[in-house]
């Protein structure tokens, strides 16, 4: 059981948070229909390849309508995260998927707060935000997002990231983008190294001014490729049962979690987008434990890699140790 051990998560998508039956209610209230072909006869969500799960999730994404919607999604996550024994969550939000409901980003980031300070006033859990743009849309648009992040910062963004189709487009397309927002002190991630291989991660670091890749596992296909990671004190957000899903690896054996973490690698353990993988952050450090035999100790040192690589204050990093 890993239910007592802290968890942190640092890679979950804000959208992907919603369960189908959420995405019901939620449908429901907004007196829209359920998106065709996005459930499948057993309940679950229905896709089969990385870019049908990414219109699935845009599918998904499209029944939101109201800042209460945003407030009740982040609310309910943490709090079901929280009962799993997480302290801190980092949610990727998409001010494009709240553009195209027509939220603005002020009033998507509010509503967002709104649930994050609701979640900790009841459970203790910290919730921050990394506004997030998407590659497969290109370098325009991700320039137009970091410009909504320089122009109206929020206390509760802590971060820029990336998150859509690493086949499209090169890391340097993005360059200025996230030079924009590093340039005002925000850190950042990016996705690379997950339909990618190991030059996609390296492509990245060359690229941009991240000091977390979400995913990166594919890096495990170049050792000398690992070093650099080492040496640059790389963060991986690795969220395997993601991984598996999506089909990178058959099963938990070929899954490279362990090998990443013996080589000397900075790793973490996110659920990415729960409900599309069923999983959660709970979940992760249940498998990590069952089917990778991380031990405890070495599930509290994730958790540890976590906090350090969070995009937090340091004040709030302090009351996170305090919980360990
Ligand atoms: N958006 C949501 N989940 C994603 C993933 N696993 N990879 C890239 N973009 C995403
Ligand atoms: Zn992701």
């Amino acid at each position: 059981m890993t239910t007592h051990i802290p968890k942190v998560e640092l890679h979950c998508h804000f959208e992907g948070t919603i369960s189908p039956d959420l995405m019901k209610r939620l449908a429901a209230r907004n007196k829209m229909p359920v998106p065709e072909n996005l459930i499948g006869s057993d309940g679950t969500y229905h896709w089969n390849t990385f870019i049908e799960f990414l219109g699935a999730y845009d599918r998904v994404s499209s029944v939101l309508k109201t800042k209460q919607d945003y407030r009740d999604i982040a609310y309910e996550y943490l709090i079901k995260s929280a009962s799993e024994g997480c302290i801190y969550s980092e949610l990727f939000t998409s001010p494009d998927h709240s553009a195209f409901v027509g939220i603005g980003y002020d009033e998507m980031n509010e509503g967002i707060a709104q649930g994050i300070d609701d979640a900790e006033k009841e459970c203790g859990i910290i919730g921050r935000m990394i506004a997030t743009c998407i590659r497969h849309l290109g370098p325009e648009a991700a320039l137009r997002v970091a410009q909504l992040v320089v122009d109206y910062p929020h206390k509760y963004v802590v971060g820029f990231g990336m998150g859509g189709d690493e086949g499209q487009y090169e890391p340097h397309d993005f360059a200025p983008a996230f030079d924009l927002v590093f340039a005002t002190g925000l850190p950042c991630t990016v996705h690379a190294g997950e339909v990618g291989g190991w030059q996609s991660v390296e492509d990245a670091l060359d690229a941009l001014p991240v000091t977390r890749i979400g995913h990166g596992v594919r890096s495990i296909e170049n050792l000398e490729f690992l070093k650099r990671l080492k040496q640059e004190k790389i963060v991986l957000e690795v969220c395997p049962t993601s991984n598996l899903a999506l089909g990178l690896y058959k099963n938990a054996e070929q899954h490279p979690l362990c090998a990443l973490i013996e080589a000397g690698c900075k790793v973490t353990l996110s659920s990415d987008d729960p409900p599309f993988f069923h999983t959660s952050i709970g979940a992760e450090y249940a498998r990590a434990q069952a089917e990778f035999g991380l031990d405890n100790a070495a599930l509290l040192q994730l958790t540890r890699n976590a906090i350090d690589a969070a995009f937090v204050d340091v004040e709030t990093k302090t009351k996170l140790w305090a919980q360990l």
